[in-house]
């Protein structure tokens, strides 16, 4: 089953009002867009969060409507700072947009309004950094009514930093008419899809170095999943929990009583917690580093886990193909340094092959997801990838993204 055929059985904009509902011709709408795109040396690095927008402007420049972009960069912490400037995406708004673009150096005041009056239709106006101002983060009630000045309609379609209330995602709301996306809509279906309404069985894999970090998301999850597969340091620490000892693996020994208490938690949830069986073990870790296989029960005292072996891979795959939804968030192993990357590269090329043959639908994303799923190559052939790191660990914890919930009728 394709996302798309999962969407057309889950109609998920009930309780929202989606962009299309708005009729937009002629009308100045104001777009909260995620534009903290990855930048080295005054480039942008991956554009894939400009790209993904790229579905909103084309249907707002089909309908003849006015598009003022709300976006912030970095975290200015309400000051302005040249450094963070969104200037510098005028040229590749343009690029990747195919659209006018044009800038305003203020986010607010008499500058911003009177270049939004004559803004053509169809044109683009790039607003400046909106957490140069306090009242961004705030979320000033005079702040956002400020920013709801320049525009009829409002659009949210930054999903990605919804987990925040802010005044261009939350308290604008309160000013103007307000709808999702295309992007938001696509994001929100996609995380319906997995993990509030799946199909079942569900697993859920969930990486990364520290449980401490992910506490929350992890009882979370053993409440809705059916497998939980756990890998990376998250794992050395469960491991260690259960009494084996994790040498020099990074572990946090001060979370086994956590680590413990999500496993009891999981028994009652009837929910199976996949811990590695057996690990690749190097004493120095680098790029070939001389590594072995071992049972996790003999991890030498000098050596550290950083990666899953093949039975536990065997294990995993052999799980998966009885699912028909995976969640994931999070590398295996240190998936940066080669040859380590392996067991997250196995375990997601199966989820891949699975989801292109249509048995399964798999969602992504978070932190380090999308970098560990690219570095594999199969991060197209997942049914979504979230554009989010943040707003979707805080959403695997099961909280309610303020961003979100502004949008609801
Ligand atoms: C992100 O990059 O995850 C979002 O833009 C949110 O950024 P923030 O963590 O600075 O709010």
């Amino acid at each position: 089953m394709s996302l798309v055929n999962a969407q057309k059985e889950l109609p998920m904009s009930e309780g929202f009002v989606s962009l299309k509902d708005f009729d937009v011709t002629n009308k100045k709408v104001l777009v909260r867009a995620d534009l903290n795109v990855p930048r080295q040396n005054g480039v942008v690095t991956d554009t894939s969060r400009i790209d993904r927008l790229k579905p909103t402007i084309d249907y707002l420049i089909s309908k003849g409507a006015k598009i003022l972009i709300l976006s912030h960069f970095g975290r200015p912490e309400g000051e302005q700072n040249a450094e963070m400037s969104l200037a510098f995406l005028v040229p590749v708004l343009e690029k990747q947009w195919g659209a006018p673009v044009s800038f305003s150096p203020d986010c607010i005041g008499d500058h911003a309004r009177d270049m939004a009056k004559i803004l053509q239709k169809g044109h683009v106006l790039l607003l400046e950094n909106i957490r140069f101002y306090k009242g961004e983060k705030d979320n000033d009630p005079e702040f956002a009514k400020e920013l709801a000045s320049l525009g009829d309609l409002y659009v949210n379609d930054a999903f990605s930093v919804s987990h925040r209330a802010h005044a261009s995602t939350a308290g604008i709301t309160e000013f103007l008419p307000s709808a999702a996306g295309l992007l938001m809509e696509e994001e929100l279906n996609a995380l319906n899809i997995a993990l509030e309404k799946p199909q079942k069985p569900v697993l859920a894999v969930a990486g990364g170095s520290k449980i401490s970090s992910k506490l929350n998301v992890l009882n979370n999850l053993v409440e809705k999943v059916d497998y939980l597969v756990l890998g990376g340091g998250m794992a050395n620490t469960f491991l260690y929990a259960n009494g084996v000892e994790m040498g020099k693996s990074l572990c946090e020994k001060g979370m086994k009583e956590e680590a413990k208490a999500v496993m009891e938690k999981a028994k009652a949830n009837n929910c199976e917690i996949i811990l590695p069986r057996d690990v690749v073990v190097v004493t120095h870790l680098k790029e070939n580093a001389e590594h072995q296989t071992v049972n996790v029960h003999n991890i030498p005292e000098d050596h550290m886990a950083i990666d899953i072996g093949p039975e536990t891979i065997s294990y995993i795959e052999e799980k998966i193909k009885t699912c028909k939804t995976i969640v994931w968030n999070g590398p295996m192993g240190v998936f940066e340094i080669k040859p380590f990357d392996h067991g997250t590269n196995e375990i997601s090329a199966c989820a891949a092959k699975l989801t292109k043959a249509g048995q399964i639908v798999s969602v992504a994303g978070g932190g380090d997801t999308v970098s560990a799923l690219e570095n594999a190559g199969i991060a197209k052939d997942f049914s979504y990838i979230s554009t989010a790191g943040g707003a979707f660990l805080e959403w695997l914890e099961g909280k309610v993204l303020p961003g979100v919930d502004a949008l609801k009728q």
